[in-house]
């Protein structure tokens, strides 16, 4: 998935979507590809948005890289900024290992935490 891809498809669907990252450069990158659409440098560990301010979220292989600490008040945040009964959708490695990843795609030298992680149990929701 290149970065922007997820909020574009959505904006083309008619969902207003909007996009946070870590990483400027991501940012950068999603802005690039398509212009027009809201782009934002954030941290889910300090989610700035008003509460109940979003209709959905998605937080997809991101969370791979909040420390076990830190993931109590992400979904804190993401509670909080969702409406009551919004949809979120997790996606993260299923295991028990973390590692440090020295190398992201193409080689490039990089140092982040993956932390895989258990799903608790499972509730389908469909709409
Ligand atoms: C494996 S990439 C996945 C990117 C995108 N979500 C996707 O599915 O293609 C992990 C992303 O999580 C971002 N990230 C890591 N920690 C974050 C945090 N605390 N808040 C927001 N983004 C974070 C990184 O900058 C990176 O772009």
């Amino acid at each position: 998935m290149r970065s922007g891809e997820v909020a574009a498809h959505l904006n083309e669907l008619g969902v207003d979507a909007f996009g946070i990252d870590l990483s400027p450069g991501m940012i950068e990158v999603a802005r690039r590809n398509h212009p027009g659409l809201r782009f934002e440098v954030g941290s889910m560990t300090a989610l700035d948005l008003p509460a109940a301010s979003v209709g959905g979220a998605l937080a997809w292989q991101s969370l791979i890289h909040v420390p076990d600490d830190e993931i109590p008040a992400v979904l804190g945040h993401f509670h909080r900024a969702l409406r009551p009964g919004a949809p979120l959708q997790l996606l993260f490695h299923v295991g028990d290992e973390s590692w440090l990843k020295t190398q992201g795609y193409g080689g490039h030298p990089m140092k982040v935490h993956v932390h895989c992680r258990q799903p608790g149990p499972t509730r389908v929701v469909s709409w």
